[in-house]
């Protein structure tokens, strides 16, 4: 298959563009290199290094050139605390960005989109034990609010243009080649700290939990997504959940215990300082799963305590 990754230069997207080739796929990558690396790139992936929000012209003529059958979009502003200081910078990227490669994908005639949504900042408190795809949405932040309306576009594009799509929705990703300079990876951040020796530092109690998952497994869900998308879009879509799908482990880790497990996993030992709590943080965060296992077919195969153990 002819694919695109936008973002291929970037944590979660280089994993994908790995997967892809192993699966025999070629892969163009789109990454204007604002937070992705070129030494994260496979070199067997082609690397056009052009900005999605800038002038949409050379986009359409890449698409009119390469016939893509499938486009995997993670390219993004995927720092929340830019977003909320400028919002309108975060929507360039994340929705006037996106909005001109949905554009793209429709006059070429692209057969698929798969889309990297955020489970973690869509559904905000979740008052059951875990929250299905059906739960309300309750964007945070501007950068929650961007996913949510691009979650929204997609629909529309496939009402209106027949563009078939499917929406991930991640929890919180971890794994090689995270960005530990980001606020967004406390994996990584973690990580980075205790392995240079200046103090990792807990905002509140930590006893805020996460549905923490492997790069490995997201970028399999992805392959999995691929291959069901045409079979998945077969009959119109009712709402925006439809064509979404949770992707994490069902279980919640509070960041207190994600210390801990990162301490023994590197063999150091070190307290980490207590801070105030960041307002507007979630105190609890766990996806539901089962639809991904039922429909894509997806299992997490690692844990946290196995998925740390993978780290650089
Ligand atoms: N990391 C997570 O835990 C997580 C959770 C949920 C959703 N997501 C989503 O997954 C996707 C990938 O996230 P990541 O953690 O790999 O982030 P990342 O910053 O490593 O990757 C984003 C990539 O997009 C590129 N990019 C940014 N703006 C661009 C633009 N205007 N034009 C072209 N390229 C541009 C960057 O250079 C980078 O390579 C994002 O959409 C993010 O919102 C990530």
């Amino acid at each position: 298959m002819n694919v695109l990754v936008t973002g291929g230069a970037g944590f979660i997207g280089s994993h994908l563009v790995d997967a892809y080739l192993a699966r025999g796929d070629r892969v163009t990558v789109l990454d204007d290199l604002s937070s992705g690396r070129a030494e994260n790139l496979n070199p067997q992936a082609r690397l056009v290094q052009l900005d999605l929000a800038g002038e949409p012209s050379p986009l359409l003529d890449l698409f009119r050139r390469e016939y893509f059958e499938l486009v995997n979009h993670h390219a993004a502003q995927i720092d929340v605390r830019r977003s909320v200081a400028d919002p309108a910078g975060d929507a360039q990227i994340n929705v006037i960005g996106t909005l001109n490669l949905l554009e793209a994908c429709v006059q070429a005639g692209v057969a698929g989109i798969i889309f990297a949504s955020s489970g973690g900042v869509l559904y905000g408190e979740v008052p059951g034990p875990s929250a299905a795809e059906t739960a309300p949405k309750q964007p945070l932040s501007p950068y929650g609010v961007a996913k949510l309306a691009v979650e929204h576009y997609l629909f529309v594009f496939k009402q209106l243009h027949g563009l078939h799509y499917l929406t991930l929705r991640y929890g919180n990703v971890y794994g090689p080649r995270q960005d530990p300079q980001g606020e967004a990876g406390v994996v990584a951040i973690f990580a980075a700290k205790l392995r240079s020796g200046e103090p990792a530092v807990i905002y509140g109690d930590g006893e805020q939990s996460r549905d923490y998952v492997h790069v490995a497994d997201v970028a399999r869900a992805n392959l999995l997504a691929s291959e069901r998308l045409e079979l998945l879009n077969r009959r119109p879509a009712a709402s925006i959940d439809e064509l979404a799908f949770n992707i994490g482990t069902g279980a919640a880790t509070s960041v207190n215990r994600l210390y801990q497990l990162l301490c023994r996993q590197l063999q150091l030992e070190r307290p980490a300082v207590q801070a105030p709590p960041r307002p507007g943080e979630l105190q609890r965060s766990l996806l539901d799963g089962r639809k991904a296992q039922r429909l894509l077919g997806f299992q997490p195969q690692y844990d946290l305590e196995a998925g740390l153990g993978l780290l650089d």
